[in-house]
C-alpha cells in the first residue's frame, strides 16, 4: 500500500509514487508518493490560516493531544521499531530505543505545554515606572517549516513536531526523502487527535521543492536538522528568518589520567562511536587519551569494537547495520584510504562489503585529513595520546565545529573546567560526547549550528517576547 502524505490533517496520495529500500539488502520497504504543487500550497495556506486559532487553543487541548501521541508511539512500539529499522537500517535495538525516545519527547511536550507561562515583570524600579508593570510572554513567531534528517527519522521528527504544537505554532514538516515512512505513520497517530485542520502536514518533497517552502514568507521560521552545507546554504537563502540549524560535528572524548575504570571508558566509546553505524551527530569521533592511560584504553576499546559485530540490523545480536546506503559506505572507504595514505594506522577494521562499512579504529591520524576534521557520519573512531588535559582541550576547540564532548574524569575541577573551556553546546562529564536527553538543550556552536533542541529550548526558539505593559498598578 501507498503510503500517503498529510495535508493539513489529511491523508492524501498522488500518482508521482517512489519506492523506499532496505539500506541492508535493497528489499522494498513501502511506497511513499511526492506531494503536488496544489498540496504543498494547501498545506502551507492552512498552516498561515490556523495560526491565530492555533495560538489560541487552550493548553490542555494542546498537552492532551501530545500525551495521546506519546501513549499512542508506545502502544506500536514494536511495529515502529521494525519500520525504522527497515528504512533507516538501524540494528532493531537501537530502533526500539528511538521509539522509547519519541514517546519521552511528546510526553514532554505535553508536559511543557501545561507548564508554557510568561511571567511578570515589575516596572517601578526607576521613577519613571512607578505605577506599572510588564506581562512578558513568548507568542509564536509563526508557521515553522520542520526540515528532518534521515538518522533519526521518528525522534528527530518528533523534535520538530512536539515543541511546535506544544508552543502552538504550525508546522509544516518535510521528512528525508530515504526515510519518510516512520514520519508519515506519525502522521497517522496526529490525525487520531482533536488538533485543528492545518495545525500540521507532512509532506514528502524532493529537496528542489524543499527550496520554495524555504522561500515562501508564510513559513517564517525554519527548523533544520541535516549537514552543514545545506543548513548554511538555508539560512544564507533566508536571511529575514529565524532559522535555526542543528548540524554535524566530529564529537571528542576525553580519557584523563584519573579515570581507574578503564574498561567501562572503552565499552561506552567502543559502543557509541560505533552505534547507528556512526550515523549520529554526536558520536564518538575523536578520542584523545591522556599517555599514561592511552595505551591499555586502546587495546580495551580496539577488543571492544572487535566484539561490535555488523550484519541484518533485524536480527537482535547485530550491533551494527548498514550505512544508509552504499555511496555513504563508500564514500567512508574513501576517507579511510585518504587517512592512510598519509599515514593513519588501521588497529581493527577499514574494509566495506555493500553498505556496511566494518566498525573502525585509526591512530597516527594527522589532524588535516578528513576522518579527523570533517564529520565522518560512519563507524570510524580515531584514537591520539595526549599529554596534559590542556593539549585535550586544544584539540578538541581546533576543530570548527562544536556540538558535544566527553570527559572521563573524577575530578570535579576538571569539569568545571572543561565546562569552562571546551567549546560546545554541551559537554558530557564521566562518559561519552553521545549521551542525550530528550528534555535537555541540545545544539552546537561554531560550524555545528544555531539554535537548541530539546523540548523546552525549542519552543523558546520557536517563540518570541510579547510585553504588555499594565498602568497604575502595584506590581
Ligand atoms: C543527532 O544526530 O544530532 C541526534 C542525536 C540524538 O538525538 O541522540
Amino acid at each position: 500500500m501507498t503510503s500517503g502524505y498529510w495535508v493539513a490533517g489529511e491523508r492524501v496520495t498522488s500518482d508521482a509514487t517512489f519506492e523506499v529500500t532496505h539500506p541492508y539488502d535493497g528489499s522494498p520497504v513501502g511506497t511513499a508518493c511526492y506531494a503536488t504543487d496544489a498540496d504543498v500550497e494547501r498545506a502551507v495556506a492552512a498552516a498561515d490560516a490556523v495560526r491565530r486559532e492555533f495560538a489560541a487553543l487552550p493548553a490542555h487541548a494542546r498537552a492532551a493531544a501530545l500525551d495521546h501521541v506519546s501513549h499512542r508511539l508506545s502502544e506500536r512500539a514494536e511495529e515502529i521499531a521494525r519500520l525504522i529499522t527497515a528504512e533507516n537500517g538501524k540494528p532493531i535495538t537501537w530502533a526500539r530505543a528511538e521509539v522509547a525516545r519519541a514517546a519521552a519527547t511528546f510526553r514532554w511536550g505535553a508536559e511543557e505545554a501545561r507548564r508554557w507561562s510568561g511571567e511578570v515583570q515589575r516596572l517601578d524600579t526607576d521613577a519613571g515606572g512607578t505605577g506599572r508593570m510588564a506581562l512578558v510572554r513568548r507568542v509564536p513567531r509563526g508557521p515553522v517549516l520542520g526540515i528532518a534528517p534521515f538518522n533519526f527519522p521518528l525522534n528527530l521528527v518528533a523534535h520538530k513536531v512536539a515543541p511546535a504544537l506544544a508552543a502552538g505554532t504550525p508546522i509544516v514538516l518535510k521528512p528525508a526523502p530515504k526515510t519518510p515512512l516512520s514520519a508519515l505513520l506519525l502522521g497517522e497517530i496526529l490525525a487520531e487527535t482533536d488538533l485543528p485542520a492545518g495545525s500540521w502536514s507532512v509532506l514528502t518533497t524532493t529537496n528542489d521543492k524543499a527550496a520554495e517552502l524555504v522561500a515562501d514568507p508564510r513559513l517564517p521560521v525554519i527548523s533544520f536538522t541535516g549537514s552543514g552545507p545545506v543548513g548554511w546554504g538555508i539560512r544564507d537563502a533566508a536571511p529575514r528568518k529565524h532559522v535555526t540549524l542543528e548540524l554535524g560535528g566530529n564529537a571528542a572524548a576525553i580519557v584523563a589520567a584519573d579515570w581507574a575504570d578503564l574498561d567501562h571508558a572503552a565499552d561506552r566509546i567502543a559502543t557509541f562511536a560505533m552505534y547507528q553505524a556512526g550515523q549520529s551527530c554526536i558520536s564518538v569521533q575523536r578520542v584523545y587519551a591522556h599517555r599514561d592511560v592511552y595505551d591499555d584504553l586502546v587495546s580495551r576499546v580496539v577488543k571492544a569494537v572487535e566484539a561490535q559485530g555488523t550484519g541484518d540490523p533485524r536480527e537482535e545480536t547485530t550491533k551494527v547495520g548498514p550505512l544508509i546506503d552504499r555511496a555513504a559506505a563508500e564514500r567512508v572507504e574513501q576517507w579511510v584510504a585518504e587517512a592512510v595514505d598519509a599515514g593513519a594506522r588501521v588497529l581493527t577494521g577499514g574494509v566495506r562489503d555493500g553498505a556496511t562499512y566494518a566498525p573502525t579504529v585509526l591512530a597516527d591520524v594527522p589532524e588535516d585529513v578528513k576522518v579527523s576534521c570533517e564529520e565522518v557520519f560512519g563507524p570510524v573512531l580515531v584514537v591520539a595520546p595526549v599529554d596534559s588535559t590542556e593539549e585535550a582541550f586544544e584539540r578538541v576547540n581546533s576543530s570548527r565545529y562544536g556540538l558535544q564532548a566527553g570527559l572521563f574524569t573524577h575530578d570535579l575541577r576538571l569539569a568545571f573546567r572543561a565546562s569552562e573551556e571546551l567549546e560546545v553546546g554541551g559537554v558530557i562529564v564521566g562518559d561519552v560526547p553521545s549521551f542525550r536527553a530528550d528534555q535537555m538543550p541540545y545544539g552546537g556552536v561554531k560550524e555545528s549550528g544555531v539554535g537548541r533542541e530539546g523540548v523546552r529550548a525549542a519552543m523558546v526558539d520557536l517563540t518570541e517576547e510579547k510585553v504588555t505593559v499594565l498602568t497604575g498598578v502595584t506590581p
